[in-house]
Formats: structure tokens, C-alpha cells, sequence
């Protein structure tokens, strides 16, 4: 069976030898007009005028439009209707496209793009999240979840303590920008090849933007040089834009964003500041817990709702708290419109907790991975009825079980001891050393979200056809269901034919996001696959004249009775008897619902677990530092496939690690990014992966919810494993005094961050 076994990605040779075709590498079309949009160089004010005279002189210049220039919707938003693609009467943010500049090359656009002369009456900007509180500035009322009673709990307990971290956003980073390019057809159609993780949105929008029905513009996407969530909602406006100079000129209209302007204009992840207070006995058992989390949405409310529902739905881990109250502030700045990424807010969430045992555990002077194990819900096998913060059962925890292993696997406590020594020894380099679990929820809070569409064809050699409404963005979403369909077929893996994501084959579908694109589609194409097998079954009975259940696609033939028959023969008897060789199919996960209001439900279809201990070294002259080792141990249920899984597993520790030490976004007084391209902003190098990185799948996982071949989604949740590098960051910087300074380390822990810190820790200031 093809399901399990570790296929590479079936796009692994083109990735690496450059012969993939992204959106930009699509031909260019005869006659093809290229744009680029002027951008606001302030972060507030009323936009009074635009001379743009010199843009239209420029060299290649074919045409420039504004807001009032536009046929259809000038709105690009995901969910609110708040966001213009072209700015009317305000500007919001530093980089707000402003006018879209039309010519005969990308360069030509670009050039020109600089020569607008702006007349704007500038206004105070709100950029930080202490300007937005100050302001009272956002986009809804706080939420709030609450469990028990956190106010007597934290009174009554034996310790008490409060605290504060920043956490700060993350550039995408995808190695592919946003690119779109449009084609006019007949009668006003269009067709749409977009960089993007959500076609279907892209066809409304477009739609949208000519005035035309959902039916006149098909949208398609081979795959994504990477998406992140960046791609969920960014890549409206540059096929908004492509389509409506498509319409009005008839002549293609291809848009890509250059590095600078890519991170200027698109949503980043999130940045938080979450304050805490926590009461804990003397074992430092939580008792009682609050949270306060801050979450910097920037201008538009783009996906920040569910992004800070979710950072709030994490905020437990994998923790039991017994008393609770998590209260979120959606604050609204004139900041870019922070965006979907991967952990889509959870992250941020399960930063909150991890600190508040980190400051325990520092508090009562015992190792932390003590205070973690302490809390963990309980496991499965007790069956104890526990419940999250947002009334949810715990049913399927295995946390307990990985987190031995995983400590036994590194040599946990030996290393402690090791580090320690170490660290008596060296006065200028300290070590330190971190365990980190994750338990992330799976499905999509917005509950009507969890449903696919696929739509399968055996052609009459025997030959298959499949599409899903997934998207690939290198997480191997189409290999790991191509495996499902040839599985169900008996057929081998190079039997099925990946296409490319379109909205004229399989409709209506939602983002590939939440990591459960192989959940969600894997069961679709399942199902198409299983009524087509079943039809050639129910022919094949009465043809070989044998009961049906003596039937069975496998191992590259039919088995009929004691015959066995190859698989083209069956198929091409089947198609001259006249029998339907293609079908879709359909899924939608049950047994979720979701109060978002009253903070109570069943989000999530299940839960995906992991844990990781990383050991770091620091420099504590200087803050430089590096991870010396890393050990993962991850549970993806029954893999699809395990060297994808691992791949995702590796690579999204890497994520979550440099989000939390190196990448930082500079923001000046102005309100304009100052890390606009990698010399400034830095994301993880390959020279920076752990010296030593044990990653392994936990072979005793099994996804106890009906899912899949009982897999595990693997897209997200390792990417919260990269904070057990923060936290011994933390551990080396606790080395440093005397130990009754609490590290207090904010994120991104840069060097400068952790030389501030340890300088903190040695009374020393840092001015
Ligand atoms: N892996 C790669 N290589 N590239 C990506 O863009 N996106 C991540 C994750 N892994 C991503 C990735 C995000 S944000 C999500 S939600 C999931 O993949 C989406 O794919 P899946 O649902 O098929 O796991
Ligand atoms: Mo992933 S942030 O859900 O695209």
C-alpha cells in the first residue's frame, strides 16, 4: 500500500534542480502588462490628492489607476470589507498601496511606481500596542474565557506571582513573493494563476472586483514557494489587481511583489504582549491563572479575530488549569494588517503559559521540566474528564508518554548535570538547557470551514486523475494524497496524476490552513476514490460472475475470486460496459461545534502532540549563541508519510526558533519597517540548525478520532517546539547571577536581548 511509506515529495527533484514552475515562471504572454502600486510613505493621515502626472510620463508607462478608476468592489479583505485595494479618502498604514501603475515591464511599473507626488494631512499614527490601549483603538470588545474561579484560586494559593512578556512578529518569508498573473477570455472571463493557499477566496474577490459572478473567473495553482499562512488572504490584492487590468485592457496583467515591497505591504505574524498573574502551590501545581493578552492586528481586521481566538485557545498547552481566566484585546494600529502563520496565533498562546512555568519553576528553584511534568492534563488511560479552559474534554493526552521518552532519549538529566558542571567551570560561556511540549488543536474554529471537495478520473488505461481543493506549498499535501488515491486503488504511487488546484474542477473549498489539509482532502479523495472502486467493483462481480466481497484492489492488480486480473483490464472492460470511471467526493469533519462568544465548545476534532529539549550556549559578553543540540520526539498519529512528516516536523522547529531568537521587525517613530529585506531581518541560515538535531516520529501514535489511515496533522504544531530554544536561552541566562533575578527574557531573545538580560542578571545596566 502506497499510504505510509516515505515517498519523497513528488516535486523534491524539480525543487531542488530549479525546474518547478511558480507563478512567475508561467510563460509570459505575448502582449502581457506588468504592475506595481505606489505606495503610502506615511502611516496616518486623510489622503487630500494624488499627482501622478510624472508615473504617467514615465517610460512604459501604459496606464495608472486609482481607487475611483476601479469597475467592481475595491476591497481585498478576508473577512471585513476593510480593506481597500487602492486607498480612498485615509491612509492606514506606512506602505498602503495607493495607485497601481500599469507598463510594458516590471521594471518600468516599478521606476515609475516612486513618482507619485502624495498630498496628505498627516495625523498622529498609532503603532504600538501601548499607542492602540492608550487610544482604545480595535476591532471588537475583549473576549474572554473563564473556567472556575482564577480570582480565589490565585488568593488562596501558597505562592503567587505576576509578569509580563513581548513577543514579537514574524515575516513570512515564503522564498516564492506574492505573485498573480491574469488572463481575459471570452465574454469578460478570466483565469487567474495566484500564488495562493486560498483559490476559492481569490475567485470571490475577483469576481468581486469585475462585477462578475463567482462562474466567470476560474482561478488555478500548481504550488507555492511556500505560503506560511501568508497566502491565506495576501495575494487578493495582486490578483484583484492583474484582473482588473486584464478586464479593462483585454491584454494579460501580471503582478509580483519585490522582497522590499513584499514585506512592507503583506501581513505578518502577530506580535502579543501577554501579562499574567499565577497562583501555585509548593510542588508549583498551577491553582489559578490570568492572562491578559495584547495582540497588535495593524489596520485592517483581515483573519485577527480567529488569529487571537486561537492564540487564547492555546494559552493551556498542555497544561490542566483548573482556574482560569483568559481575557484578549484585538488592538487596531496604523501598522500592516497582521495575517495568518503558521500556528495562527496558538503560538503566541502557548508562548504565555511556557514562561509563566519557566518563572515558576525559577521562583521555587527547581528545574522547570519538573514544574512542566507536574501539570500536564492527565493521560489518556485515567480518563479523568479534564477539561480546557474553554470547557473542552482532554480525551486523547498523550503528553505524559512522549515527554518520558523523549527525556530518557536525550539523556535529560544527565545533561542537566552536565550543563550545570559546565557552567560552574566557564565564566564567560553558559549553557542552558529547556523541554518543551505542545498539544495543538486541529480543525478550523470556524466550524462550517471543515469541509473538502476532490474530484477523481481513471482514464481507460488504467491511468488516474486527481484533484482536491488543497493547495501545495511544499508541505507535501499532494504527494501524501496522491499515496491515499493509489492506496485505495491498490495502484502504485506513479498510477496518479497530481494536478493543480482549480476552482473549475473542485469548488467552494476553504484555505489550505489549519494544518488540515491532508485531513480534509485525504478523506475527500477517499471517497472518490471508494465510489469509483466501487463501481468497478460491482461490475467486475457480475462480468467474473464473484461474490463482491471476494473483490480486492491491491498490489497493482484486482484480485477476483482466485483469478487476479491486471487493473487496465478491469478499467477498460469496466468503460466498455459503459460504467462512469470518474467521481467527486466529499467530506466534512464531525462532531465539532464552537461558541467563540461564550468560550465554550469542541473546537477541535483532536489534538496533535510533541515535545523537543534543546540545549543552547550562550556568549555572555557579547549575547551571541547558538544551539548546540536538539531532540524531538512528535506524534503525527500513523504517519501518511514519514519523511514528509519529518521534514515539516524539522522544519517548522527551525520556524518557531528563529521567530523567537533571531527574526526581529524594526518598526521606526515613523511607522516604517526598517527590516525590509534579509540584510536586515534574519531568519534562520542552514549554518544555524541545531549541531545536533534527533528528530523522530512516536511510534506508538495513533490518531484515536477517526481521521485519515489515523494520521495526525503535522503542518503547525512543530513549530511551537522551536520555544523550548527561547526557554533555555532563558536557563543559560539564569546562569549568569546569583539566581534571584528571574531571566525575564522578552522574544525575540536577538544577542542584544540576551545580553540585556544578562547584564540584568550581573546588576549591570545597560545604558
Ligand atoms: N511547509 C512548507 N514547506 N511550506 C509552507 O508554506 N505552511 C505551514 C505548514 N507547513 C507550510 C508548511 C502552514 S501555515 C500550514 S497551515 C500547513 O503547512 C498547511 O498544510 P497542511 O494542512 O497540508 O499541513
Ligand atoms: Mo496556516 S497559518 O493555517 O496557513
Amino acid at each position: 500500500m502506497s499510504v505510509a511509506k516515505p515517498n519523497p515529495h513528488d516535486a523534491g527533484n524539480l525543487h531542488v534542480t530549479g525546474a518547478a514552475h511558480y507563478v512567475d515562471d508561467i510563460p509570459t504572454p505575448a502582449n502581457c502588462l506588468h504592475l506595481a502600486f505606489g505606495l503610502s510613505e506615511v502611516a496616518h493621515g486623510d489622503l487630500l490628492s494624488m499627482d501622478l502626472d510624472a508615473v504617467r510620463a514615465a517610460e512604459g508607462v501604459i496606464d495608472v489607476l486609482t481607487a475611483a478608476d476601479l469597475p467592481g468592489d475595491n476591497d481585498v479583505s478576508p473577512s471585513n470589507h476593510d480593506e481597500p485595494l487602492l486607498a480612498t479618502d485615509t491612509i492606514h498604514f506606512l506602505g498602503q498601496p495607493l495607485f497601481l501603475v500599469v507598463a510594458t515591464s516590471h521594471l518600468a511599473a516599478r521606476k515609475a511606481a516612486r513618482l507619485g507626488k502624495i498630498n496628505c494631512a498627516e495625523k498622529p499614527a498609532i503603532l504600538s500596542i501601548d499607542d492602540a490601549i492608550k487610544a482604545g483603538t480595535k476591532f471588537e470588545e475583549p473576549l474572554q474565557f473563564l473556567k472556575g474561579d482564577p480570582d480565589a484560586a490565585i488568593e488562596q494559593a501558597e505562592h503567587k506571582i505576576t509578569g509580563s512578556i513581548e513577543i514579537g512578529g514574524q515575516e513570512h518569508f515564503y522564498l516564492e513573493g506574492q505573485a498573480a498573473l491574469s488572463l481575459p477570455q471570452d465574454n469578460g472571463d478570466m483565469v487567474v494563476h495566484s500564488s495562493t493557499q486560498h483559490p476559492s477566496e481569490i475567485q470571490h474577490k475577483v469576481a468581486a472586483a469585475l462585477d462578475v459572478p463567482f462562474h466567470a473567473v476560474r482561478v488555478e495553482i500548481r504550488r507555492m514557494g511556500g505560503g506560511f499562512g501568508g497566502k491565506e488572504s495576501q495575494g487578493n490584492a495582486l490578483a484583484c489587481a492583474t484582473a482588473v487590468v486584464a478586464a479593462k485592457t483585454g491584454r494579460p496583467a501580471k503582478m509580483r511583489y519585490d522582497r522590499d515591497d513584499d514585506m512592507v505591504v503583506t501581513g505578518k505574524r502577530h506580535e502579543f504582549r501577554i501579562d499574567y498573574t499565577v497562583g501555585f502551590n509548593g510542588a508549583g501545581q498551577i491553582e489559578g491563572v490570568e492572562f491578559t493578552q495584547y495582540c497588535r492586528c495593524g489596520w485592517a481586521q483581515d483573519l485577527s479575530l480567529p488569529v487571537a481566538d486561537r492564540a487564547m485557545l492555546h494559552a493551556d498547552n498542555a497544561y490542566h488549569l483548573p482556574n482560569a481566566r483568559i481575557v484578549s484585546h484585538r488592538l487596531k494600529t496604523n501598522t500592516v494588517s497582521n495575517t495568518a502563520f503558521r500556528g495562527f496565533g496558538g503560538p503566541q498562546g502557548v508562548v504565555g503559559i511556557e514562561r509563566v512555568i519557566d518563572h515558576i519553576a525559577h521562583t521555587l528553584d527547581v528545574d522547570a521540566t519538573y514544574i512542566r511534568t507536574a501539570n500536564f492534563y492527565a493521560p489518556m488511560s485515567q480518563n479523568a474528564g479534564q477539561t480546557t479552559p474553554y470547557h473542552m474534554e482532554v480525551r486523547d493526552n498523550v503528553m505524559d508518554q512522549i515527554a518520558i521518552e523523549l527525556l530518557e532519549g536525550a539523556e535529560y538529566s544527565k545533561r542537566r548535570e552536565q550543563v550545570k558542571w559546565f557552567n560552574h567551570e566557564n565564566p564567560r560561556l553558559k549553557r542552558g538547557l529547556a523541554m518543551t511540549p505542545v498539544k495543538f488543536g486541529i480543525s478550523f474554529t470556524l466550524t462550517h470551514l471543515n469541509q473538502a471537495g476532490a474530484l477523481v478520473h481513471v482514464y481507460s488505461d488504467g491511468s488516474i486523475h486527481m484533484n482536491h481543493g488543497g493547495t501545495e506549498m511544499g508541505q507535501g499535501l499532494f504527494t501524501k494524497v496522491a499515496q491515499v488515491a493509489a492506496s485505495r486503488f491498490g495502484q502504485p504511487l506513479s498510477a496518479v496524476k497530481i494536478t493543480a488546484t482549480d476552482t473549475g474542477k473542485v469548488p467552494n473549498t476553504s484555505a489550505t490552513a489549519a494544518s488540515s489539509g491532508s485531513d480534509l482532502n485525504g478523506m475527500a479523495v477517499k471517497a472518490a476514490c471508494d465510489t469509483i472502486v466501487e463501481r468497478l467493483s460491482d461490475f467486475a462481480a457480475e462480468h467474473w460472475q464473484t461474490p463482491k466481497d471476494q473483490i480486492r484492489f491491491e498490489d497493482g492488480a484486482v484480485t477476483i475470486g482466485t483469478q487476479v486480473v491486471p487493473f487496465t483490464e478491469v478499467v477498460s472492460l469496466a468503460y466498455q460496459n459503459r460504467i462512469s470511471l470518474s467521481s467527486t467526493g466529499f467530506y466534512a469533519t464531525p462532531g465539532i461545534e464552537w461558541d467563540r462568544f461564550a468560550g465554550r465548545g469542541t473546537p477541535f476534532f483532536y489534538f496533535a502532540y510533541g515535545a523537543a529539549v534543546t540545549e543552547v550556549v550562550i556568549d555572555t559578553l557579547t549575547g551571541e549563541n547558538r544551539i548546540l543540540r536538539t531532540d524531538i520526539l512528535h506524534d503525527v498519529g500513523k504517519s501518511l508519510n514519514p519523511v514528509i512528516d519529518l521534514g515539516q516536523i524539522e522544519g517548522g522547529y527551525v520556524q518557531g526558533a528563529g521567530w523567537l531568537t533571531t527574526e526581529e521587525l524594526v518598526w521606526d517613530d515613523k511607522g516604517a519597517l526598517r527590516t525590509h529585506a534579509p540584510s536586515t531581518y534574519k531568519i534562520p541560515a542552514c549554518s544555524d540548525r541545531p549541531d545536533v538535531f534527533n528528530v523522530a516520529l512516536w511510534n506508538k501514535g495513533e490518531n484515536v478520532s477517526d481521521t485519515i489511515y489515523k494520521s495526525k496533522a503535522v503542518g503547525e504544531p512543530p513549530l511551537m517546539l522551536g520555544i523550548s530554544a527561547f526557554l533555555a536561552l532563558s536557563d543559560a541566562v539564569a546562569a549568569c547571577g546569583d539566581g534571584s533575578i528571574y531571566p525575564d527574557l522578552q522574544a525575540p531573545a536577538t544577542a542584544e536581548e540576551v545580553l540585556r538580560a544578562v547584564m540584568a542578571q550581573r546588576g549591570q545596566s545597560w545604558d
